[in-house]
């Protein structure tokens, strides 16, 4: 393969960005830069790009077919084993397009109407607007700050989850907003109180192949045989390889109930990710391992220069240096930006698009309104613009 050590890094065509159909970029007025939804600004990987131009020149846009299993469901499964350790159960891995659309299958397969699910807050909006369009409950589990890091505590854990009524945790390990990467000894608690109340969890590990090192993914179905009969493991190739509006993404379903109930629903309830949206996902898991290294110290670089800024500033924006994905979690509480709707602020201010924190808790009623999600994922010296005009609306006078 034709590889050129963090080439496709150093810079980024924020022409192509904008006249695409992309949202990150496409949505917004010419002079404002966007660092908010989950999209990198960067191309994909050689592999995936081959994969696809190979699909289109065969013109093969027709009904899928492959002889065996699912191609997609195999790829899942090698590098489950390869990467992570775990070997998913043979036959329980389904394909679907997406992961909001796993999570809404799985709210009606493993809960009923009016029950409690539990999932760790600030958390991915869709997730809760999901769960609260469904009729389900939102128990917030709430992550909390200190000066070491981002956790939460198991204390009480399965008393809480008891008295909410709940019938599923999500559990999104690493975890967006905060980069964290839960440990062992985080998941067990968890683990354990699942076990005790009969749970279904939904374990969304669609950030593992962006953690730094020293840190180490643990899927949660691999603390062992109970957990594993408890849970889904919800992941796809979008986010590392940036590939998320071809739609495909996949269910390891270890759950029997929730197997079961699957097996009787209807197979157009599913939908059909296409060929297309298969063979990147294939390329991207088996040929795109060098591309993902360059783009991890690049990323690595990325999070280190938003601490070097944000400990420079003189003011107190609260921040971890997330441990995967990237996404820097920012707190504007303690600067002249304020503590309510820091992105508007400083979209207008600032000309930066940032995700807006107050999104992350809807409705719950955990308050982080005075956070903002910054997108790291673009070339340092884009990067090194955002951070300067952000400085820079810290610095003017007058109302924000
Ligand atoms: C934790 C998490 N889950 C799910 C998704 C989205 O997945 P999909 O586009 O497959 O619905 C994202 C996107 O950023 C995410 O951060």
């Amino acid at each position: 393969m034709n590889h050129e050590p963090s080439g496709p890094f150093e810079a980024i065509d924020v022409a192509r960005l904008r006249s695409g159909y992309g949202v990150k970029w496409g949505s917004l007025p010419a002079r404002t830069i966007g660092a908010w939804v989950a999209d990198m600004d960067f191309g994909v990987p050689p592999a995936v790009r081959e994969s696809v131009i190979r699909v289109t020149e065969r013109e093969d846009f027709g009904y899928p077919f492959w002889p065996g299993e699912d191609p997609v469901a195999e790829a899942f499964e090698e590098r489950m084993a390869g990467r992570h350790g775990w070997r998913p159960r043979p036959g329980r891995t389904r394909v679907f397009t997406d992961l909001i659309q796993i999570l809404q299958v799985m709210i009606e397969h493993a809960t009923e109407p009016g029950d409690g699910i539990a999932l760790h807050v600030p958390a991915y909006p869709p997730f809760l607007a999901s769960i609260a369009r469904s009729g389900r409950r939102i128990v917030p589990l709430p992550m909390r700050w200190s000066e070491t890091g981002w956790g939460f505590s198991a204390e009480g854990l399965t008393g809480r989850l008891r008295d909410h009524g709940c019938r599923m945790i999500v559990l999104v390990n690493p975890h967006n907003p905060t980069g964290r990467v839960f440990t062992p000894e985080e998941l067990t608690p968890v683990a354990e109180a699942a076990e005790e109340l009969d749970l279904v969890v939904l374990a969304d590990e669609i950030h593992a192949d962006l953690v730094f090192a020293p840190h180490r993914h643990v899927p949660f179905a691999s603390l062992g045989a109970p957990a594993a009969a408890r849970t889904i493991t919800a992941t796809s190739a979008t986010k590392a390889f940036n590939i998320a509006g071809l739609r495909c993404a996949v269910a390891h379903i270890g759950a029997d109930r929730v197997q079961n109930a699957l097996a009787k629903a209807p197979l157009d309830y599913f939908g059909t990710p296409s060929i297309l949206s298969r063979a990147a996902t294939v390329a991207a898991w088996r040929e795109a391992g060098a591309w993902l290294e360059d783009l991890m110290r690049t990323l690595d670089a990325n999070r280190l220069m938003v601490a070097r800024w944000a400990a420079a500033l003189p003011w107190d924006l609260r921040h971890h240096t997330p441990q995967a994905t990237y996404l820097s979690w920012l707190d504007f509480a303690g600067t002249p930006i304020g503590d309510r709707a820091p992105a508007a602020r400083l979209e207008r201010r600032a000309g930066v698009k940032l995700s807006e924190g107050a999104e992350f808790s809807q409705d719950t009623e955990v308050d982080t309104a005075s956070f903002a999600r910054l997108n790291f994922a673009t070339s340092p010296a884009n990067l090194e613009e955002i951070l300067t005009r952000i400085a820079a609306a810290h610095r003017r006078n007058g109302p924000i």
